[in-house]
């Protein structure tokens, strides 16, 4: 039977993500045979979808939706040079509200896209606050060892991608509890992650000056207001062509002082102390496509904002904790 590319189309909307394979299956009468010719259509016409394991039931996964409005200029790309890179921030690991299943698609599609370097701008785990009593009911790891550890054991892995990250407030309730710092356990153990500073780091990829950022203090009424004072107190010697900004859990991309700043949202949802000092909370991540000349000015900037809904979160920890597995492509 021939397959026309609006009828194959048709079929790929109709399947939705995370939906059973059995079920379509079933739908379409379609054996392993025909459904593998089905998929060999899709990467034909430009489709991907993937077919995963999810607790021992075959579930269709999309790539994730693109959810930007595209100005991209007529540029003579052969002059200029293409970077994209992935940024994610605040995970918060051992927090019962933690999304490392959310991650893991971040990271896949990252994999997908054949980009090599993603970027975390702290509080990779949720950290012990002494002061703050009610802390520990709220999350299922406790304690330096068990949230560093399982940094080690359940961030993912996949061969060509380096995770560059910065430790942010979280993390560093460790070291003022009893000096110590994730950093060494995470760095020691794990080759495709790279630690840069606490607090803070600048670096260049392909000659773009970036800096990323993890400030501390409360968030602002106004979502810009703290994002635009950071770049007011950077050093010129520092002032890069983009600021990434963790902690807020806020997701918003703007230009200021010639500055691309975007602050990047969290991979952990809203927790009980957000709640009581009625702050938002936003679960996703960002995809930055560059391009720019050989002296790493930009001419072309594009910031890919990924957010997820909450039907796409977990509620309780418990099941991040069981359900999910480290996501490892080798
Ligand atoms: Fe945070
Ligand atoms: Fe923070």
């Amino acid at each position: 039977m021939e397959y026309s590319k609006e009828y194959v189309e048709k079929i790929y909307k109709y399947i939705k993500n995370n939906s059973s394979v059995e079920d379509f299956k079933e739908k379409f009468h379609l054996n392993n045979v025909e459904l593998e010719g089905l998929l060999e259509l899709f990467r034909i016409y430009g489709k991907r979808v993937d077919i995963v394991n999810d607790n021992d039931t075959l579930i269709f996964e999309k790539p994730l939706k693109k959810n930007i409005i595209t100005t991209k200029p007529n540029l003579n790309t052969n002059e200029l040079i293409h970077t994209e890179i992935c940024v994610v921030s605040d995970t918060h690991f051992g927090n019962i509200h933690q999304q490392l299943h959310l991650l893991n698609k971040v990271y896949k599609e990252a994999y997908n896209r054949g980009i090599t370097t993603v970027l975390h701008c702290g509080d990779l785990v949720d950290g012990n606050y002494l002061n703050r009593a009610e802390q520990p009911r709220q999350q299922f790891l406790h304690g330096f060892d068990e949230q560093a550890g399982y940094v080690v054991d359940m961030y993912p892995l996949i061969n060509g991608i380096t995770t560059k990250y910065i430790l942010g407030s979280h993390d560093e309730t460790h070291y003022k509890n009893g000096q110590a710092t994730i950093n060494n356990w995470v760095s020691r153990c794990r080759k495709d992650m790279v630690f840069l500073g606490q607090d803070s780091a600048a670096i260049e990829i392909n000659g773009i000056k970036i800096f990323m950022d993890h400030p501390g203090g409360g968030s602002a009424q106004s979502i810009s207001y703290k994002p635009q004072k950071r770049i007011e107190i950077l050093e010129s010697y520092y002032k890069p062509k983009i600021l990434l900004i963790g902690h807020y859990h806020k997701s918003y991309s703007f230009v200021y002082r010639n500055v691309r700043g975007v602050e990047i949202p969290s991979f952990c949802d809203k927790t009980q102390f957000q709640q009581k000092q009625g702050l938002s909370n936003v679960v996703g991540a960002y995809f930055l496509n560059i391009y720019s000349d050989n002296k790493g000015n930009i001419q072309y900037f594009e910031p890919e904002e990924i957010i997820f809904k909450p039907s796409d979160m977990w509620e309780e920890a418990g099941k991040d904790k069981t359900k999910v597995k480290q996501l490892v492509i080798k």
